[in-house]
């Protein structure tokens, strides 16, 4: 089998396969991995890579498969389960370790591990798709404008519909209900209060408090110690989500009714089909301010999420293959704020971007 710089673990899961197909169009050749030699095979012979089958459980023969290649792209959620035999296996191997998480408790465990990865001289970058590029450089961009910045406004809107892989995340997280970051400690907030008004260039919208990734990336690539982040609403969805959600917490606990969840959603959830991926735009706002009322805002747009995520995985693989970094990063510290723009239709608000 030929050497290879870099694997997808997790290739045919929905994401994974669509990082595999943009690798293919640039060029590349990574190996295909995953648990499944069955899902692995088809794949691999559709787009003419070499794959293996490893399962997470078994760190041994994890670490001989990681052996041959430099870096790790981890495709496999939900993160919360499958992230720290990776990381084990990388930092062991000497392989550079990233994933597409945007779980608050794998980032928490991915930056715990920052000397561990300083002393095998690799980086370890949870969170290279869309949660959390764009808002997390968006967010380091904002933060620079307002030197001593106390708050930190994130918020976006989109239209897509959720991976099975995604939805499972969210119903791993969701019954810790929300959290807001306030003098540097993750407090616990009421879901389905706050809203507030955002300025987004496609018009203003209705945001409600959510806990975003970047309550720990923002926090980490900036050191402002309040934070909000925010998804847009609908006029009937927000008071829908006030309701339900507090309920919906306290039902999902039960594991049996989890599990009954889990079934529906690998049926029913597919992730958007080709046409809503290459029509549909996220807008991404944020705002930094200081207490003494200088304050910073400015919008990004980007492709629809999932098309964003294969897009800039790419760029992150081939900036890490290429920089070297080394150390438990968020992906703006690792790239700077201005990655996002080397995106293919990433657009970064200067018209409306306001400093006072
Ligand atoms: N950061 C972002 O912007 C972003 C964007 C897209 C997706 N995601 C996240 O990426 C993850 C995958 O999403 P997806 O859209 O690809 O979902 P998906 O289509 O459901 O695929 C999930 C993949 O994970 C694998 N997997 C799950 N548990 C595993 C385990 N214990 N061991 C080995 N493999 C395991 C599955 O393999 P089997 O089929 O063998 O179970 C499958 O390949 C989710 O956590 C999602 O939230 C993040």
């Amino acid at each position: 089998m030929a050497d290879h710089r870099w694997m997808i673990y997790g290739a045919y899961g929905y994401t994974g396969r669509l990082v595999a197909l943009e690798a293919v169009r640039r060029g590349q050749r990574p190996l295909l991995a995953g648990r499944s030699a069955e899902k692995l095979a088809p794949l691999a012979e559709r787009l003419g890579l070499d794959w293996i089958a490893v399962d997470l459980a078994d760190q041994a023969a994890l670490q001989k498969a990681i052996g041959r290649v430099e870096l790790v792209y981890h495709a496999a959620g939900p993160f919360v389960r499958t992230s720290a035999p990776m990381i084990d296996a990388c930092l062991a191997t000497g392989a550079h370790y990233l994933d597409l998480t945007g779980e608050i408790p794998v980032f928490q465990a991915t930056f715990a591990r920052d000397e561990a990865a300083r002393r095998a001289g690799v980086a370890l970058i949870s969170g290279v798709g869309f949660d959390v590029v764009p808002s997390d450089c968006l967010a380091v961009y904002v933060a620079a404008q307002v030197p001593g910045a106390l708050q930190l406004d994130i918020a976006m809107t989109y239209l897509t519909r959720p991976s099975a892989g995604t939805a499972r995340s969210m119903l791993e997280l969701l019954p810790q209900g929300g959290w807001v970051r306030r003098a540097g400690r993750l407090l616990p907030w009421p879901l389905g209060a706050g809203a507030t008004r955002v300025h987004f260039p496609i018009g203003d919208r209705t945001v409600l408090p959510v806990p975003l990734a970047d309550l720990e990336t923002a926090y980490r690539s900036t050191g402002i110690p309040n934070i909000t982040t925010y998804l847009a609403l609908s006029s009937l969805a927000r008071p829908l989500a006030s309701l339900v959600a507090p309920l919906a917490g306290r039902l999902l606990s039960i594991g049996a009714l989890r599990n009954g969840t889990g079934w529906l959603i690998d049926r029913t959830m597919r992730g958007p089909d080709v046409g809503m991926r290459a029509r549909e735009r996220t807008y991404v706002w944020a705002r930094a301010r200081h207490p003494q009322g200088a304050s910073a805002e400015c919008w990004l747009i980007t492709p629809e999420p999932y098309q964003f995520t294969a897009l800039v995985a790419l760029n992150c693989v081939e900036r890490v293959l290429n920089d070297r970094p080394s150390g438990a990063l968020t992906p703006a510290q690792a790239f700077g704020a201005d990655f996002v723009l080397g995106v293919p239709g990433v657009l970064r608000g200067a018209d409306d971007h306001r400093t006072r």
